[in-house]
């Protein structure tokens, strides 16, 4: 099994789509072994907990600048045997450090098709751009935000009536479905990564 920690800092639909398939999947091949949230008010923390999975909190405040939170953020998923970083809606950027620390072994998931729409509010900025098409991108972290090799996409179409929350909603449901598809496939070494480009066997 891998030992994986899965990083989240709001609602946590992500996480628990990963609790799901941990539990339902006999061939899943990862462990959660540890919840990590910025956020002592997410929602994560009770879904872990739900799921007997431990927690830790780790605030940015406690630790006032973006090495030290990441140091600690690190300490945590190593403390509890993580060996990948699974970010799920957790909304810090991690100091390149991470990626020293866990080399293509951090995964994201990013609401758009990257490289549009990077950053915070990807879903407003699509919609706002008058965008036709968006989606889902889970990629690596590398030292660039929302930019290391992309493994899995999925397109979501942009409906003429479509507010934020209901684009969001159907990307959401992409999402449930694709990152426990690539966490899967990491956990049972399918993923072979060469430059940018990510293959999977
Ligand atoms: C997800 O839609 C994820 O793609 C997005 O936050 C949401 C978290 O939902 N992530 C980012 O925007 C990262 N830049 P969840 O807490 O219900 O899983």
């Amino acid at each position: 099994m891998l030992p994986i920690a899965v990083l989240a800092s709001g609602s946590g639909t992500n996480l628990q789509a990963l609790i799901d398939s941990a539990a339902s999947d006999v061939d899943f091949g990862a462990e959660i072994v540890v919840v990590i949230t910025d956020r002592p008010d997410s929602q994560a923390l009770q879904r872990a907990a739900n799921a007997g999975i431990a927690t830790e909190v780790v605030t940015f405040d406690e630790h006032g600048n973006r090495d030290a939170f990441t140091k600690a953020l690190c300490d945590a998923a190593e403390d509890h045997g993580a060996q990948v970083l699974v970010l799920a809606g957790f909304m810090r950027i991690l100091a390149p450090d991470a990626v020293e620390r866990f080399p293509n072994r951090i995964l994201n998931i990013h609401p758009s098709l990257l490289p549009s729409f990077p950053g915070v509010d990807a879903v407003e900025q699509a919609l706002n751009h008058g965008a036709k098409v968006t989606g889902v991108t889970v990629h690596f972290v590398d030292e660039q935000v929302d930019h290391g090799p992309i493994i899995a996409q999925e397109p979501v179409p942009i409906l003429g009536e479509d507010t934020a929350e209901s684009l969001h909603e159907r990307i959401q449901q992409q999402e449930h479905r694709l990152y426990p598809e690539v966490v899967k496939a990491l956990a049972r070494h399918r993923l072979e990564v060469t430059g940018r480009s990510v293959e999977w066997r």
